[in-house]
């Protein structure tokens, strides 16, 4: 297994192109299973968890060819139904195959995700989904078995104790797209990635209303036809880059970067005191004053996101004052405040709220990453330590950033990979 090595304290300065959106990709390929015809969706990033769903096409015997960040899909005459424990443990936004098998086959096996470090990630609702358009579902033997002999369009609220969820928002959406009759979600997503799944979909042929609100209607077709489709960029990447140059005291231009999709990010860091100005395709982020602490809370979006909530965690950790930082979709995603503090932050956890103090500097440390944003937080953290930090167990960061060390060592940083010994 590899780790990252950071020499910190290092400013950040140059121009970063950001990839395309791992969480709007995802979804996307699942859509190409809705039809026979060929898909080709560019703007692909290269990382870990595209390829484990690249696996689960492989084992329905359906055709993948890459070529760079184009990928084609031929799922023509597929007949297989199943997403097995093997892959579907490794990443648990397979489970967004199983509307798209349930719709196309009538059927579908799809091996039940498992818990994550981030705390408790329940099914409930995209079962309740699937449910709703008359999918027939039980789980037998850590699997979900669902028959779709009967399917049909339904009216369903999907919102849960923590508000709205974008993959069962995805996967009902996605299932409701082929079966007979209308579909009202209700307390929908709408999230930048289910939009952008949508406009996949529509592309495909698929007659949806309202997909950028919280109430989408979707009228099933008989069939779809294949499309093309460039993933928009990613936001939470986006974000982290800012983060970065905010806590090197940097100036980074984000390129291919839609502001408008970090609405609540921006409002933050500029109270802050961060200079965050829009550029031709992306925004320029520039430290120009000592920044100040702020109350931030991760809330469905167009709320600040719980993907960014522990990388504003490291930046507020040498933010002089006290920050408060509240967690209201995971309220247990807190497990990088051990690690910040063996670098020598000083944060409380109090129930979903993180309570940081601002400290002058982090001291570079050796420590280990337990979930992808918990481990971007942590490169965060490095790039400001005085010193040398080495994150262990990066393989979190190969699931969701692309090409990490080379785009920072291009922006200044001193960042290598090395093998653990
Ligand atoms: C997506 O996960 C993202 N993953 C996550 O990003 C992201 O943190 C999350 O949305 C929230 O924005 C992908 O898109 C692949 P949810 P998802 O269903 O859809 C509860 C990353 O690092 N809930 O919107 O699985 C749930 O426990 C990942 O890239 C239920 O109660 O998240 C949470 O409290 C991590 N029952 C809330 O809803 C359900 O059936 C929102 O989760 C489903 C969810």
């Amino acid at each position: 297994m590899d780790k990252l090595v950071i020499e910190g304290s290092r400013r950040l300065e140059g121009t970063v192109t950001i990839s395309g959106a791992k969480n709007a990709c995802l979804p996307i390929l699942a859509a190409a299973l809705l039809s026979d015809e060929k898909s080709v969706i560019r703007n692909v990033p290269s990382l870990k968890d595209i390829a484990t769903m690249l696996k689960i096409f492989k084992n329905l015997d359906v055709k993948v060819h890459q070529d760079g960040g184009t990928i084609t899909i031929e799922p023509k005459g597929y007949k297989k139904h199943m997403a097995p424990y093997e892959l579907v443990s490794t990443m648990r936004a397979s489970i967004c195959v199983l509307g798209p098998l349930l719709a196309k086959q009538r059927y579908a096996e799809v091996s039940f995700p498992g818990g994550c470090v981030i705390g408790a990630r329940p099914i409930d609702l995209h079962l309740k989904g699937l449910k709703s358009l008359g999918a027939k579902i039980k789980v037998e033997k850590g699997y979900i078995i669902a028959d779709g002999k009967n399917l049909r369009g339904g009216n369903v609220y999907l919102g849960g104790h923590f508000g709205s969820s974008v993959l069962a928002t995805a996967n009902t959406m996605m299932a409701a797209t082929l079966v007979k009759g209308v579909t009202v979600i209700e307390n929908a997503a709408c999230e930048p990635e289910v939009v952008d799944l949508a406009t996949f979909l529509m592309k495909m042929g698929a007659k949806i209303k309202d997909h950028t609100t919280h109430r989408i209607i979707i009228e099933g077709v008989t069939r779809l036809h294949g499309a093309e489709h460039a993933v928009i960029p990613d936001r939470i990447e986006a974000g982290t880059y800012t983060i970065a140059s905010a806590i090197t005291k940097g100036d980074i231009t984000l390129k291919n970067a839609k502001p408008e999709h970090l609405v609540a990010v921006i409002d933050r860091l500029t109270e802050a005191g961060l200079s965050i100005t829009k550029v031709p395709n992306g925004f320029r982020v520039r430290y120009v004053k000592k920044l100040k602490p702020l109350d931030v809370t991760a809330l469905p979006y167009p709320g600040f996101p719980t993907d960014l909530q522990a990388q504003v965690m490291s930046l507020m950790t040498v933010t002089d004052g006290i920050s408060i930082i509240t967690e209201k979709i995971y309220p247990e995603r807190f497990i990088h405040i051990s690690e910040l503090n063996r670098m020598g932050a000083d944060i409380q956890l109090e129930g979903a709220s993180a309570i940081v103090k601002g400290v002058k500097a982090l001291s570079g440390a050796p420590v280990m990453a337990s979930d992808l944003r918990a481990s971007a937080a942590l490169v965060l953290a490095g790039l400001a330590a005085k010193g040398r930090t080495d994150v262990h167990r990066i393989y979190h960061l190969d699931r969701g950033y692309e090409k990490l060390e080379e785009k920072l060592t291009k922006l200044g940083g001193k960042v290598w990979r090395e093998k653990e010994k």
